[in-house]
């Protein structure tokens, strides 16, 4: 069995085993300290990072402001003093072991100024920030004035040579590497492109090979791949370890470090995860973000396929195909094709009886309670996102010009709240489609959930 050899990873030279940054509150200062203290690089998540106070309690997001603008300043605030304090905790718990990067959603609304406030505020204590949902132009500049290491995450190779040609090549002292994160597999956010098919997987080996081709091309030869997604035991990646095709290459691990005692998921979720069984993750396109993204199917998942399988069109005039006039308000009525007429009355007798317009004119159904849910979480919405497509909100405009839809979801709400041990089974958990193998894996036997430190043993000795 090959194992893997130390690589000079942000500066210094450590294990090439990588913790997945995870928001929210997936990786904190706990496990990425000790991540790092096994001598690998720990990644803390920057989506709303819990702030610990100096006496060791967690200070709960708790808005107060009327406005969404002034409540998107107090998450904005929150978030800087948490990754700030999560630092702290991680830089105590590696000591001088390892390396300590940060996570960010780069679709998140004002990643960049939570990116600088926290590394002004923890400096020396983070060595490197991986970026990815989106095309993180301006990371190469950020990290480089602070004088740490960045690693974009992309799904292509396409992607790497965009960043690069625009950005990054003024930037390339801090370029610590390029995270490769397979769209089909990974858990989280995934990066697939409209040319690419999310039913037809494509293997990772090829794609690497055109990246490392496009890398040595962009005069990046030498530049670590990190290989995300799917990542279980070395024992699978035999072929892509010293392997002259992809040169040097590390591994990240999103999915398996979720069940470690360090791990800050509750322990149903641990649970959840350890019972999984193969086709049980769903890839699907429900986030507010408009990305793919990978979680189990549960009643919030389950919930949104069933809404999504029961949408029909509509329009606001009559025409040839939709001429079957419906109200769906006091105030306003649609028309529908005529055979749609039962699926209405079906849907209405399951219970699901309000009717409402999605920016793609089609209608969905929804029960009065699941409304009611949907307009609280919509006026209590925090602008999280640069752009949302749940509440119509926009950052940068104040409103992305379109209708709130229907078929997706508060995403801030969901993850705090599954990340704060909330309902496992109606909130979205994300995961990869390799959960499935802790049910089978040895290190797990009798529901065993093992430290990090047993879980870095294992993957060193290929378990
Ligand atoms: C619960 C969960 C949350 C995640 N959150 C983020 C995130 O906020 N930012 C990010 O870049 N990647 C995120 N990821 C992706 C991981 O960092 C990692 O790249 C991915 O999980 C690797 O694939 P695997 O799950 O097959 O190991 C998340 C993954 C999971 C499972
Ligand atoms: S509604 Fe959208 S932008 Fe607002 S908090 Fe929820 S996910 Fe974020």
């Amino acid at each position: 069995m090959k194992t893997v050899n130390k690589l000079k990873i942000s500066g210094a030279m450590v294990y090439p085993l990588i913790e997945g940054g995870k928001g929210i509150n997936g990786t904190d200062g706990k496990s990425s300290g000790s991540w790092a203290k096994e001598g690998g690089v720990g990644t803390i998540s920057m989506v709303s990072p819990t702030e610990i106070s100096l006496e060791g309690t967690i200070i709960p997001e708790i808005f107060h402001e009327k406005i969404r603008e002034k409540r998107h300043r107090e998450m904005v605030e929150y978030a800087v003093k948490g990754g700030i304090s999560q630092a702290k905790i991680a830089h105590d718990i590696a000591g001088n072991n390892g390396r300590i990067h940060i996570n960010m959603l780069w679709e998140m609304a004002d990643s960049e100024e939570v990116i600088t406030r926290v590394l002004d505020g923890a400096k020396g204590l983070i060595h490197g920030v991986t970026c990815g949902a989106g095309l993180p132009y301006n990371l190469g500049a950020i990290a480089s004035e602070h004088q740490v290491y960045y690693y974009p995450i992309i799904s292509s190779a396409r992607a790497m040579s965009i960043l690069w040609k625009r950005s990054f090549r003024k930037y390339p002292e801090f370029l610590g590497g390029v995270v490769y994160e397979d769209p089909w597999l990974a858990g989280g956010h995934n990066g697939l492109s409209n040319a690419e098919n999310p039913l037809q997987p494509e293997r990772p080996y090829e794609r690497l090979v055109e990246l490392r081709k496009i890398l040595k091309e962009l005069g990046l030869a030498d530049l670590p791949i990190i290989i995300a997604g799917g990542v279980w035991s070395l024992s699978d990646w035999q072929d892509y370890i010293d392997n002259p095709e992809l040169g040097n290459v590390a591994f990240q691990f999103g999915t398996r470090p979720m069940i470690t005692k360090e791990s800050p998921i509750s322990d149903a979720w641990k649970m959840l995860m350890m019972k999984a069984q193969k086709g049980d993750v769903i890839l699907q396109k429900f986030s507010p973000t408009g990305f793919f993204s990978s979680a189990i199917k549960n009643s919030f998942l389950s919930n949104l396929m069933r809404r999504k399988k029961a949408e029909i069109p509509y329009s606001e005039q009559k025409t040839d195909e939709l001429s079957l006039l419906l109200p769906i308000s006091p105030l306003k009525a649609v028309y529908i094709r005529p055979e749609d007429k039962k699926q209405v009355e079906e849907q209405r007798n399951l219970g699901y009886s309000m009717i409402k317009e999605t920016p793609d004119e089609t209608l969905v159904f929804l029960t009065p309670d699941e409304w009611l849910e949907m307009q609280k979480q919509r006026a209590e919405c925090v602008g999280c996102l640069s752009q949302c497509q749940f509440s119509s909100w926009s950052r940068a405009n104040g409103s992305t010009g379109k209708l709130p839809d229907p078929r997706t979801y508060c995403i801030h709400n969901t993850l705090m709240n599954i990340g704060h041990g909330g309902d496992i089974d109606k909130n979205l958990a994300f995961a990869g489609h390799n959960v499935y193998r802790f049910a089978t894996d040895p290190l797990y036997r009798h529901n065993h959930i093992p430290s990090v430190h047993e879980l870095f043993k294992a993957i060193l000795d290929g378990k």
